[in-house]
């Protein structure tokens, strides 16, 4: 299995763009680690950079948002700081029980699932909003 950004995820925003290719590039990298069995050791380098690197883009995002007077941003906030604190608990629960297969597939999971509802749905949004300006 693998996970790549394409254009059906793009938003049009070139910034907003790059960093996302950026954070697939990131979750590829986990998958095919943990395909050659080497997964427990690339997920705290996932967790460590993902940890830092989302709050940097989500940071990005709102700025945007906030400079083109974007009418949803309080409720875009909101999705950015609730994937924050259930990102926060695994990455406690990676500290607590090591990279276990259950954490990873969380990881997975998580990051994966809601990235591509994310930007489908919620930045795409934004990306037409600039658009439209
Ligand atoms: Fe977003």
């Amino acid at each position: 299995m693998a996970i790549k950004w394409n254009e059906s995820l793009a938003v049009g925003h070139p910034e907003i763009d790059k960093q996302h290719q950026e954070l697939y590039q990131r979750i590829d990298n986990l998958l095919e680690a943990c395909n050659n069995g080497k997964g427990k050791e690339k997920l705290s380098e996932l967790i460590d950079f993902l940890g830092e690197y989302v709050i940097i883009h989500f940071k990005t995002e709102e700025s945007i948002m906030k400079q083109s007077g974007y009418p949803k941003y309080q409720e875009h906030k909101l999705a950015h700081d609730n994937f924050i604190a259930r990102f926060k608990e695994l990455k406690q629960q990676n500290i607590e029980e090591g990279g276990t297969v259950t954490l990873i597939i969380a990881t997975n999971h998580l990051v994966i699932d809601w990235l591509n509802k994310h930007i489908l749905s919620v930045d795409k949004e934004v990306g037409r909003f600039l658009a439209n300006k």
